[in-house]
């Protein structure tokens, strides 16, 4: 069925329905989304061009018109802020690009109930070498008064406070995924239209799989417990589905989104070097423990519900584990041997 097939809602159609459902709407987070819808399909021209940068010109370095060439994730910000700044229904955002949040000072943004953070490029270690990369980005409700500036109050706010999250996978085709209380949907960017079309509506996570994905390069650095759990996948006997399949893009936008459609999970934990591992708490691991667990997937950091966990600033990373519920209850059965 082509996309551009009438009975085929635009991203836009979907949300200006959902809101319908809702009395009270006004329309401030429909706009948000298709504000963030604009600013991916702008990315995704400039990704489809990162093959061309040798002849266009290298990042940091002028191009054949004499205009400094930006390196994608700086691009990524640009679009990601400059979109949300011009729109009307954001009060302020994060960004792990940027040291600090940018308040909107114009009046109409600070009229508005919503403040953004996201990962503009996230996998940017992929972008040379022509392998998915993505946007995740997250949406809170303002914890300060409407009409003032915003302040760091409003984005130091747990996860369980996300009003919706999503991401965006700049691959084979490119997908907005984003979840909100009523579900999980998915938007594949029909290029005939410039329009993102519903292609995966209400996104459920299997209960078990058979993938696992995981830095095996820090195997030295993982507790008994990590070692435990991968040990497990290897050898799980095949009348439990084992072994498990071992896959990892370098990308957990592309990771977690298969492991989300086919079962599985993703882990990045601590490691003796760096016992908050790498992950980012506010741009990277909330949005996908709110979009997983709307699916009926579960989040942890090895010890609690990430969603839970109370930011204490912008840049936080944590242990991230995420994916298929059965999945990550063998996990918490296997890392419970590390507070022994
Ligand atoms: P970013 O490109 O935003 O810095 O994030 C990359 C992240 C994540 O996408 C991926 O899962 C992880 O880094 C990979 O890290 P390792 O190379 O350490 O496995
Ligand atoms: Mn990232
Ligand atoms: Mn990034």
């Amino acid at each position: 069925m082509a996309l551009t097939n009438r009975q085929v809602l635009t991203l836009d159609e979907f949300t200006i329905r959902e809101m319908r459902a809702f009395p009270k709407a006004t329309g401030e987070l429909a706009a948000l989304l298709r504000d963030i819808g604009l600013a991916a399909k702008r990315v995704n021209v400039e990704v489809n061009k990162a093959g061309l940068v040798d002849i266009l010109g290298d990042a940091g370095h002028m191009n054949v018109q004499g205009e400094e060439v930006k390196k994608l994730d700086d691009f990524a910000n640009e679009q990601m802020v400059g979109v949300l700044r011009h729109g009307i229904s954001c009060a302020g955002i994060a960004s792990e690009e940027l040291d600090n949040f940018v308040m909107f000072d114009d009046t109409i943004s600070q009229q508005s109930k919503y403040i953004c953070m996201f990962d503009p490029l996230d996998g940017s270690s992929n972008i040379d070498v022509n392998v998915s990369i993505g946007t995740i980005f997250s949406i809170y409700r303002r914890v300060t008064p409407v009409g003032t500036p915003v302040t760091i109050d409003d984005f130091l706010q747990p996860g369980n406070r996300i009003v919706a999250a999503g991401y965006v996978i700049y691959g084979s085709s490119t997908i907005l995924v984003y979840a909100t209380k009523r579900g999980v949907n998915g938007f594949t960017l029909d290029p005939s239209i410039g329009e993102f079309s519903l292609s995966h509506p209400d996104i459920k996570c299997p209960e078990t799989g058979k993938i696992y994905s995981i830095n095996h390069g820090n195997w030295y650095g993982f507790s008994d417990g990590m070692k435990e759990y991968v040990e497990r996948c290897q050898t799980k006997d095949k009348s439990k589905g084992g072994p498990y399949t071992q896959r990892y893009i370098g990308s957990m936008v592309s990771d977690v989104h298969r492991n989300l459609i086919k079962g599985g999970i993703f882990m990045y934990p601590g490691t003796t070097d760096k016992p908050a591992g790498k992950l980012r708490l506010l741009y990277e691991c909330n949005p996908f423990a709110y979009i997983m667990e709307k699916a009926g997937g579960r989040a942890t950091d090895g010890k609690m519900r990430i969603l839970d966990k109370m930011p204490t600033k912008l840049h936080e990373r944590t242990p991230f584990f995420v994916g298929s519920v059965k999945m990550m209850d063998e996990l918490e059965e296997c890392l419970a041997i590390d507070n022994k």
